[in-house]
């Protein structure tokens, strides 16, 4: 077997991508207007990793023993040409499951080059079916007709189904939790409710705006009863609940009530190809300086992932201060 574990005896399998730290969209929760307004200054472009970089960090990736590669952002579809990296990626080989999680505003148009590129499947972001909730989330306006479409097309150009990801957050979208449920049953997509989660340090997190995941479950449970499944795969980040009436599945992402460190595989690289080893970190490493000085890059993640010890959703509690200022979700993918 490929690559080595890190402190805890996890192995390097999941590899996810930002390919730019901009988004179109300006989530309460994610890129508050207030921090991220006009004057907030983003990657330059001549910092980011090209395609080229990027397509041989994959190769290394791959070679260290990673199968799964997501594409995140920010809003990865602003990323100019992006089906030329997707095809790129695709033509590595080693990786069975080639994914990109958007928030869909550019996906109807985008949708049928990126599956002729090779992608495998979308992941669409989406908190609301109301546009006064949707578009109070979102703060630019975006209505949720436009995401529905591009889910529509995704499913025609053989992207679909889709999963549809919901953060939840108390007092705000919490009807959505029904709403969702109810419009997707029976379509084959699957929605996964995500707990509102303490990334990076401008979202005005507290534990008391987090919908705990049971709390969602007997939610859905109560109008359209459902059961547990096994995971698809050790270390799945969603927990799935299936429909007893076979109208398809519902998923939980528990991260602060479930935290599931102990089968976390995934590495992260920023836009700029820094690498980090967990969603909460504040430092990383820079793989675009290894890159372009020429230095083995599959040893350098190898030694990191070797050192690896982080687990920080599940010492979260215990925690009373962060040590660092951990990235922003925009800048790291999610
Ligand atoms: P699938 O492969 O389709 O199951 O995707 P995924 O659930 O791994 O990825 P996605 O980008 O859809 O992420 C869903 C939610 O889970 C987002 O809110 C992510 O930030 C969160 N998430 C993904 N990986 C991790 C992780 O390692 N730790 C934590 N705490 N949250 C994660
Ligand atoms: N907590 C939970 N999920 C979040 N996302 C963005 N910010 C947060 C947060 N603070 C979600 C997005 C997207 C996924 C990659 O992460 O909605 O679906
Ligand atoms: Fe953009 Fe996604 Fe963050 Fe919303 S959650 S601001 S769509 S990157
Ligand atoms: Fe992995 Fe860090 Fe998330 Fe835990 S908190 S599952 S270690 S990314």
């Amino acid at each position: 077997m490929t690559g080595v574990s890190d402190q805890f005896e996890r192995r390097l399998r999941d590899l996810r991508i930002s390919v730019t730290d901009r988004c179109n969209f300006r989530c309460t929760y994610c890129m508050p207007k207030e921090v991220f307004g006009p004057d907030h200054v983003f990657l330059p472009r001549d910092q980011l990793l090209t395609f080229e970089e990027i397509t041989s960090l994959v190769r290394t990736f791959v070679s260290r023993g990673v199968n799964k590669v997501r594409i995140t952002g920010g809003e990865p579809l602003l990323r100019k040409r992006i089906e030329e990296l997707v095809a790129a990626i695709a033509a590595v080989g080693g990786v069975d499951d080639l994914t990109l999680t958007t928030n869909a505003s550019l996906l109807a148009r985008k949708a049928a080059g990126l599956a002729e590129a090779g992608l495998d499947r979308v992941t669409v972001s989406l908190d609301a079916m109301d546009d006064p909730t949707f578009q109070r989330m979102n703060d630019v306006g975006f209505p949720v007709a436009t995401v529905l479409e591009a889910i529509e097309v995704a499913v025609e150009v053989g992207l679909g189904p889709v999963k549809v990801n919901c953060v939840v957050q108390r007092d705000v979208n919490e009807h959505s939790v029904l709403d969702m449920a109810e419009y997707f049953r029976g379509t084959g997509h699957i929605v996964r409710f995500i707990e509102f989660m303490d990334v990076g340090n401008t979202n005005g997190w507290r534990l008391d705006d987090v919908v705990p995941a049971s709390e969602i479950i007997d939610t859905i449970n109560s109008a359209y009863p459902v059961e547990p499944v096994p995971a698809n795969y050790p270390g799945e980040v969603a927990r799935r609940f299936r429909y007893r009436d076979g109208e398809g599945e519902v998923g939980v992402i528990a991260s602060v009530t479930k935290p599931f460190c102990g089968a976390c595989t995934r590495a992260r690289v920023s836009a700029e190809g820094m690498l980090y080893t967990c969603l909460f970190a504040s430092s990383g490493t820079s793989l675009r300086d290894a890159l372009r000085s020429g230095v083995d890059v599959g040893e350098v993640i190898d030694e990191i992932w070797a050192k690896r010890d982080d687990r920080y959703s599940e010492i979260r509690s215990s925690q009373t201060s962060r040590i660092g200022t951990p990235v922003e979700m925009s800048y790291i993918g999610g």
